[in-house]
């Protein structure tokens, strides 16, 4: 079976978020995993939130909150690294097996596209830094519906713009909470389980796990 598109997650599935605080380890001291732990879980809590409420704020804003939020909580990590750490959002690595797993499915004929709740300036600076500009063929930003994953009208974006069912599109994202969304809306889905987490939201089950891209089909 091969899709016409294959969609991908960015933060955390082509992405890594921890690339930033990682990038200033040395500065920002022991308690580094769980800072930039709490910094992306807040940064979700408020895309949900704010997309139940009606209230949103784009997702660099969130990043900048959650951000702030997390040097309240951790008062041992220096605050004169926000700038910093925040530049480093907009430079995150992608996985090293990235370019190459999209250039193959590029090279079988299907569409590559990104859907995420980032802004379309982040992610097109995240693209750019990794030099995958021509490969991928779309992004598509929640930004033009003013709302977040797991809302079905994001992954909605895809099908209409391509003008495809969605079992048409295979959807790939390490964060089991946007798999059950993706599933919840048709499409194939895939959970990229780069961490090991216990599987969850069981009513909603990705077709295929993986531990990274590798053998992605
Ligand atoms: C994204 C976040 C949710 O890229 O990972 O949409």
């Amino acid at each position: 079976m091969s899709y016409a598109a294959y969609v991908f997650d960015a933060y955390g599935t082509l992405f890594d978020v921890h690339a930033a605080v990682r990038r200033h380890a040395g500065d920002v001291g022991p308690q580094g995993q769980l800072f930039s732990d709490l910094w992306r879980a807040k940064q979700l809590e408020y895309s949900w939130t704010r997309s139940l409420m009606g209230a949103y704020q784009d997702f660099w804003q969130l990043t900048e909150q959650a951000l702030d939020y997390a040097f309240r909580r951790f008062p041992d990590v220096n605050p004169a690294l926000r700038e910093r750490l925040l530049e480093s959002y907009w430079k995150l690595d992608c996985y090293a097996e990235v370019p190459m797993v999209l250039r193959n499915l590029k090279a079988g004929g299907a569409k590559i596209a990104i859907l995420s709740n980032g802004s379309p300036a982040m992610l097109q600076s995240a693209v750019k830094n990794s030099a995958l500009e021509t490969i991928v063929d779309d992004i598509f930003s929640v930004d033009a519906l003013k709302t977040f994953k797991t809302s079905p009208e994001t992954y909605d974006l895809v099908t209409t713009n391509y003008r495809l069912y969605p079992d048409a599109v295979s959807f790939q994202s390490s964060n089991r909470w946007d798999v059950a969304g993706a599933t919840k809306f048709g499409f194939r889905t895939v959970w990229i389980n780069r961490n090991g987490l216990p599987d969850e939201y069981s009513d909603l089950g990705p077709s295929m796990i993986l531990p990274t891209l590798n053998g992605l089909e």
